[in-house]
């Protein structure tokens, strides 16, 4: 008899739906024979042992006989544990142990234990979003991922801790009297919730000029690179960095979900991800660990910092080709990775916040203490970023030593939250800036754009050229000023594009729609560092 079940398989950050077919011809020896077809992965293979095993100890007794299983379409590699579920269930169906025969508005997924329990499976989120474009109404998933796929509204989520549990949820569908609530979740309050940060700008003494610099990186999106000696507060500041973020939009908070459910980094108790990612590999990561990688790919740090801010201390220490590989990402938003049987892309639209000291010693430039290092050692040791990398930080400052007087001094410093308001200030005026253009163009704002794996423009820092040239008006003297900056100091045309973004932003910070002297002034100032530690 043959019977049938759906399940998905993910694929990138987005999911397709399977078919499930189990089909068994009567009984042979004394072995059970049973073959997967479907490009299926050696998870998926190996389900069988698990299967059986759950089918057990769950107490069903099935006879050995020849069973094939179908996994379709079979184009779509199969890989993971989640059809075990399926699979079991389409297998008692077929040997006639469930009283419902008919599962195409079900969507099950999840891994058996041989105890017949469930486990939780990576990827959930995207998922449930191929059920409900599917018009798939009934998710049937371990609980450990039900407040992930509840998120996604019009699907109903039937979370299951054992395969018994499953028979007789589906038992009683077939009467009509399925009692267990499904658990919806109201998603835009999760994001709404008080947002509670470890550390606060109110414990850093002095460095208002970096403070500054944070703020408008914060505001617009922008990258930044701090270079100062050892002890001056750059991790104490970086890690202040997320305290004054502007909260997720709901859309950028899918897209990041989605993300981290598939890279399976999701704390099963926040069905969303409601901060911004706060991401700080260590400076042994790997360039897959950092970009992503693994024979069926995986998304990478770079990745699982969308929307939010990817730090990197110490720079220079992590290898030159590791750095190398956030060229791309840095540049377009996105990673792809290719792979002989496929090439994925996953997005990777993040902000960059870097520290380094200028030296090997670290005092290079200090005030108060000498430098060790000659200049070929300080040439050897900043040459590790390289300049295509500088080039894209549009934010570069000194962070030096605090002044005893600054660090022992009575009044408090401003703290995140006043900071934070500003941000948030700036960040409504860009969103609504884009918002109109858009409607003017008469586009859909809310969706991907059109340009291929690419998202809508929240901030600043992620506008495109003929943004850009829209948004980035200039007076004619600022432009003078932008133009003798560009030759003086040999700037790129992809530095000028940033300069004319955080000078952006810093108007934006002051409220005003005129880009003026003062705003682009100090957009180029913030480009002026590199020349004296890398020239
Ligand atoms: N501006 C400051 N206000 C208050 N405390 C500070 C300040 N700067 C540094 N400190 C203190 O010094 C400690 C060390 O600072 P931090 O680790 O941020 O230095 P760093 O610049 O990252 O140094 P390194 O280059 O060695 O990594 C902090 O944990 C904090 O206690
Ligand atoms: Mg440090």
């Amino acid at each position: 008899m043959l019977f049938k079940a759906l399940s998905a398989a993910v694929y990138g950050i987005d999911a397709h739906i399977i078919d499930v077919e189990v089909d068994f011809s009567g009984v042979v020896n004394e072995k059970m024979n049973f073959s997967t077809v479907g490009l299926p992965d050696a998870a998926v293979r190996e389900s069988r042992d698990r299967v059986l095993s759950a089918i057990r100890h769950s107490g069903f007794d099935i006879p050995p006989t020849r069973i094939t299983i179908n996994l379709a379409p079979a184009d779509v590699k199969k890989e993971g544990s989640g059809f075990d579920l399926p699979i079991a269930i389409a297998l008692l169906g077929a040997y006639g142990a469930l009283h419902i025969k008919d599962l195409s508005n079900f969507l099950l997924v999840g891994e058996l234990g041989l105890d017949g329990n469930l486990r939780s499976v990576h990827g959930m989120l995207p998922i449930a979003v191929a059920a409900k474009a599917r018009g798939i109404q009934n998710l049937v998933i371990p609980a450990g991922n039900a407040r992930e796929a509840a998120v996604v509204e019009g699907v109903k989520v039937y979370p299951v801790r054992s395969l018994l549990e499953v028979r007789d949820l589906l038992n009683a569908a077939a009467l009509g009297s399925m009692t267990q609530m499904p658990l919806t979740v109201m998603s835009m309050e999760l994001l709404e919730e008080l947002q509670i940060f470890a550390h606060d700008f109110k414990d850093v003494r002095g460095q208002q000029v970096a403070k500054r610099a944070l703020e408008v990186a914060a505001a617009g999106g922008h990258n930044i690179l701090m270079i100062g000696p050892p002890g001056s507060g750059k991790t104490m500041l970086a890690k202040r960095l997320p305290s004054i973020l502007a909260p997720l939009r709901f859309e950028e908070a899918l897209e990041t979900t989605k993300i981290h459910s598939v890279a399976g980094v999701l704390n099963g108790d926040d069905g969303l991800v409601t901060h911004r990612p706060f991401r700080a590999p260590h400076h042994t990561i790997s360039d897959a660990g950092l970009i992503g990688g693994g024979a069926v790919p995986r998304p990478g740090e770079v990745s699982l910092a969308h929307n939010g801010l990817l730090f990197l201390d110490e720079l220079p220490e992590f290898p030159r080709n590791v750095l190398e590989v956030l060229r791309q990402p840095l540049e377009d938003g996105t990673v792809t990775i290719a792979r002989a049987s496929m090439s994925l892309s996953f997005p990777a639209r993040f902000m960059l916040a870097a520290a380094m000291n200028p030296c090997p010693c670290g005092y290079f430039n200090d005030k108060s203490r000498d430098c060790h290092c000659t200049p070929p050692m300080i040439q050897r040791y900043v040459s590790k970023v390289s300049g295509p990398l500088l080039d894209r930080i549009d934010i570069h400052i000194e962070v030096p030593a605090v002044q005893y007087k600054e660090l022992r001094g009575g009044s408090a410093a401003e703290g995140s939250a006043e900071i934070r308001t500003r941000v948030m200030a700036a960040r409504e005026r860009q969103h609504a800036r884009f918002v109109e253009a858009a409607a003017r163009n008469g586009q859909v704002r809310t969706r991907p754009s059109g340009r291929s794996a690419s998202y809508a423009v929240y901030a600043n820092a992620q506008m495109t050229t003929q943004q850009v040239r829209v948004f980035c008006e200039l007076s004619s003297e600022a432009e003078r000023i932008l133009e003798r900056a560009m030759q003086q100091q040999g700037l790129s045309a992809r530095a000028h594009d940033r300069i004319l973004k955080v000078s952006r932003t810093i108007a934006d910070l002051e409220g005003v729609a005129e880009i003026a002297v003062k705003h682009i002034a100090e957009a180029i100032q913030y480009r002026t560092l590199d020349r004296s530690y890398w020239a």
